[in-house]
């Protein structure tokens, strides 16, 4: 089973990146699946139902989200009709969508589980007890289960691909926007890589337009960030190979495509 997976798409920059690559990726690999982190993808926060829809018609098969999942209001309306998107599970219970969606493939179904950290970033129940319950339920239909963590914290995140080292086929961080390269196999088999990175306007802070975001370290001052219009764009992955019948991961490759690097193999 053969699972790409593209980091956080952050407006237009970054929509035109995956659709320029996404194909070409795809084949590379030879895909049974790709997933791709969506929660930026309007102007930098949130999904619009047009953008879930127009991922899945690039060669999506799953969006998944993270913190900014409920910043374009619409979400309410579409996500619990939307079978291929998955948002943090570990928010309350009565919470619209799911945090774990079962993926069909020619091969095997895929367990796709979303989970947000909590060091640094808003209060959600904790998820090293919320996936627990999540990894039992993947289990009852399925060996390969991947996650995307969402977080900022590289120590939680490390700690989560960890404590669950064995237990699913892959974890792969999100949210921080910088690719991180400890990329590897853990040593019971699960795939690891603490930030994928991110996926949009290359000479940026993080996808937002640079300017206002050193006005805002120099003043203090809140500043309105925008997502810049550029063509020269970032696009960052992973790519995990993993055994069907055990759902380990044999192989994990880090995939950085901009200006300066052009990293497919
Ligand atoms: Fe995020």
């Amino acid at each position: 089973m053969n699972i790409l997976f593209i980091g956080d798409i952050v407006g237009k920059p970054g929509r035109l990146a995956l659709q320029n690559n996404l194909n070409t990726l795809k084949q590379k690999y030879r895909a049974d699946l790709t997933i791709v982190n969506g929660e930026n993808a309007a102007h930098g926060k949130g999904l619009t139902k047009k953008l879930y829809h127009q991922f899945l018609e690039w060669g999506a098969d799953v969006i998944t989200l993270g913190n900014h999942a409920w910043d374009k209001k619409e979400i309410f309306d579409f996500i619990d009709g939307a079978d291929q998107l998955v948002r943090p599970a570990n928010y309350p219970e009565g919470t619209p969508g799911k945090g774990l969606q079962f993926i069909k493939t020619k091969q095997k179904t895929v367990a796709v589980i979303n989970l947000m950290g909590r060091t640094f970033m808003n209060p959600l129940d904790d998820p090293f007890q919320v996936i627990d319950d999540l990894i039992k339920e993947a289990k009852s239909k399925t060996d390969i289960i991947f996650v995307d963590f969402h977080g900022e914290a590289t120590s939680e995140k490390q700690a989560m691909g960890w404590y669950l080292d064995g237990k699913v086929s892959a974890v792969v961080g999100t949210h921080t926007h910088i690719q991180t390269s400890d990329e590897r196999v853990l040593t019971n088999g699960t795939g690891y890589i603490t930030d994928v990175g991110m996926t949009g306007a290359y000479d940026s802070i993080l996808g937002m337009e640079k300017e206002a975001i050193i006005r805002k370290f120099k003043t203090g001052l809140p500043s309105k960030f925008e997502v810049p219009e550029t063509e020269r764009t970032v696009l960052s992955g992973i790519f995990v190979s993993i055994d069907d019948k055990t759902g380990k991961t044999n192989t994990i490759k880090r995939i950085l495509i901009n200006p300066d690097h052009f990293n497919f193999d």
